[in-house]
């Protein structure tokens, strides 16, 4: 658990977070996957993290084949499955890389407990050239500089020595191969911290200012998107992208009004639909109880 000092809610007290404020196992009772002090660095430092290699071969093709006929053949599922975050693809909503990165750089303690994530889950879309051609074949940087921006539209990263926070943060599983430079994400490295604004070479893909990555499939790419970014236009003609776009939010606020279809989120279990809770903080942990010593102080304020 961090050390830093991290104000509370109240007069400036330091936020103490207690061992059982955070799952540490995700709704299948799998236990969370914590970061390693490198991750974290890397993570804070770069505003992105790619952990390859996450999933396993059945794992990937029964996602894969999922995702497309979701995309491409809708209706051969019954209504509330055709979600990206249906069918095999509901495990990845909450996929134990997934809660052990989350909560380290979005969850807050006090809006969690072992069966309530600290966070919210407010998107998930597919990258592939059938869904998204207007998309997989752009250059478009946006975002960036999110430590000097106000939490307006919760694009913002905050650090204090010892701990960052991530607001709005995406969660990128591909699902087939990427290779270097021939399409993914393009970063730029630290822009997340930019304190100048972009040079004019931010519009060319191939300057010194972005960065981008190569995996296997079933990998996960985690980065703010606080931080400056770009589809890279996809040239690998050995495979196609396909891509779960996944983003979260910290539990009191929202960027999209995007939710799974209700009937879905009906069928999972408890734990995991708190991922999909109302957006708010006050009054939004199952079970809380009035007066319990590690929770916000429920009084309007
Ligand atoms: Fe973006």
């Amino acid at each position: 658990m961090s050390e830093a000092y991290v104000v509370d809610k109240n007069l400036g007290v330091k936020m103490e977070v207690g061992a059982g404020d955070l799952p540490r196992v995700n709704a299948d009772g799998d236990p969370v996957v914590e970061l390693t002090q490198e991750q974290k660095y890397l993570f804070d430092a770069r505003g992105w993290l790619l952990v390859p290699g996450v999933l396993g071969d059945d794992e990937i093709a029964a996602m894969r084949d999922f995702a497309l006929r979701v995309q491409n053949d809708p209706e051969s599922l019954p209504e509330h499955e055709r979600s990206q975050v249906a069918g095999p693809l509901e495990k990845l909503t909450d996929h134990p890389v997934v809660v052990g990165f989350l909560n380290e750089f979005l969850a807050f303690p006090h809006l969690s407990s072992p069966t309530c994530y600290g966070f919210r889950m407010e998107g998930s879309n597919l990258r592939n050239p059938a869904a998204t051609p207007e998309r997989e074949g752009q250059f478009g940087p946006h975002n960036g500089s999110g430590l000097f921006r106000f939490a307006y539209d919760s694009h913002h990263y905050q650090s204090i020595p010892g701990k960052s926070f991530s607001g709005l943060t995406r969660v990128v599983w591909e699902l087939a191969p990427v290779k270097y430079h021939q399409g993914g994400t393009l970063l730029a490295t630290g822009s997340h911290k930019a304190a100048y604004t972009a040079p004019e070479s931010i519009q060319d893909p191939h300057s010194a200012v972005w960065d981008t990555y190569e995996c296997p499939a079933g990998s996960v790419l985690f980065f703010t998107e606080a931080l400056a970014h770009s589809t890279c236009p996809w040239t690998n003609v050995e495979n196609e992208r396909v891509g779960i776009f996944n983003l979260y939010n910290s539990v009191g606020s929202r960027w999209s009004a995007w939710n799974p279809p209700e009937k879905l989120i009906d069928q999972m279990p408890p734990m995991r639909q708190t991922l999909f809770r109302g957006t708010h903080c006050a009054n939004n942990v199952p079970g809380f109880h009035y007066g319990g010593q590690n929770h916000v102080d429920r009084q309007p304020t």
